[in-house]
């Protein structure tokens, strides 16, 4: 009755370990928001196609429907999921994993606001200019897709550097598994 008592405990308690991981499903959303920004990216040249079809007010193909469709569908559930992802921050986020000085965590910490914060104008603005008809949008649409591939660009160097560097900040987006 103790042991089954105090493996009962050990479940139900996070404990040191895995309190330096995110969570199944933030890492679940982070890897879905990156392959729907995967391809965003990839399918950006049939969707700008589209919108300049559109603009010559020539018929658009069953093709050019299922860009648009899933071109704007995908942006509003990115936007959706780092919402949800902003408040599931808000209730989580493992304490340091590595040798961080404390000017170190806030750059660390800024960054990744900065990926939220882009993430919610990219698509803000393309709802502005697709729905709304806004032509700044639109412009601003296309600098912040080159604004986010940077943010990106410097994410994933940042974060490939911990690999095998001895601290865990790599693993605690990948989970426990990871470690083996
Ligand atoms: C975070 C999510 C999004 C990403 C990463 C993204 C990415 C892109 C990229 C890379 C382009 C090509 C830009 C160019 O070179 O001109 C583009 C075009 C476009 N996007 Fe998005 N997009 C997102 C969300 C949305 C949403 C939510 C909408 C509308 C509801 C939208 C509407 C458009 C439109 C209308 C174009 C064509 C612009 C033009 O050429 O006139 N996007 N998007
Ligand atoms: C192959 C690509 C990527 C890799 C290897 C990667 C890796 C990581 C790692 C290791 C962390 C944990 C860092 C820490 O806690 O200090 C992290 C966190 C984070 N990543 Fe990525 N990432 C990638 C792509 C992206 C993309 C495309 C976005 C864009 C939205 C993104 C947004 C975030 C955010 C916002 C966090 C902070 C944790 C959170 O609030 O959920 N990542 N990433």
């Amino acid at each position: 009755m103790r042991v089954s008592g105090c493996l009962l405990f050990q479940f139900m308690s996070p404990t040191k370990e895995s309190a330096n991981f995110y969570t199944l499903l933030q890492r679940r959303l982070h890897w879905l928001v990156i392959i729907l920004l995967i391809m965003q990216y990839a399918l950006q040249e049939p969707m700008s196609e589209a919108m300049a079809r559109v603009g010559r007010q020539e018929n658009l193909s069953f093709l050019d429907f299922l860009v648009t469709t899933w071109h704007t569908w995908s942006g509003i559930c990115i936007a959706a999921i780092m919402i949800w992802r902003w408040q599931l921050r808000g209730r989580h986020v493992p304490p340091g994993a590595g040798k961080l000085s404390p000017m170190q965590s806030k750059l660390i910490q800024l960054h990744h606001m900065g990926l939220y914060l882009v993430v919610g104008v990219m698509a803000l603005s393309g709802a502005l200019h697709y729905y709304l008809d806004v032509a700044l949008a639109g412009v601003w649409h296309e600098f912040t897709k080159w604004l986010l591939l940077g943010l990106i660009g410097v994410h994933i160097a940042g974060a490939l550097t911990h690999i095998g560097n001895g601290d865990r900040v790599f693993q605690r987006m990948m989970g426990k598994d990871s470690l083996r």
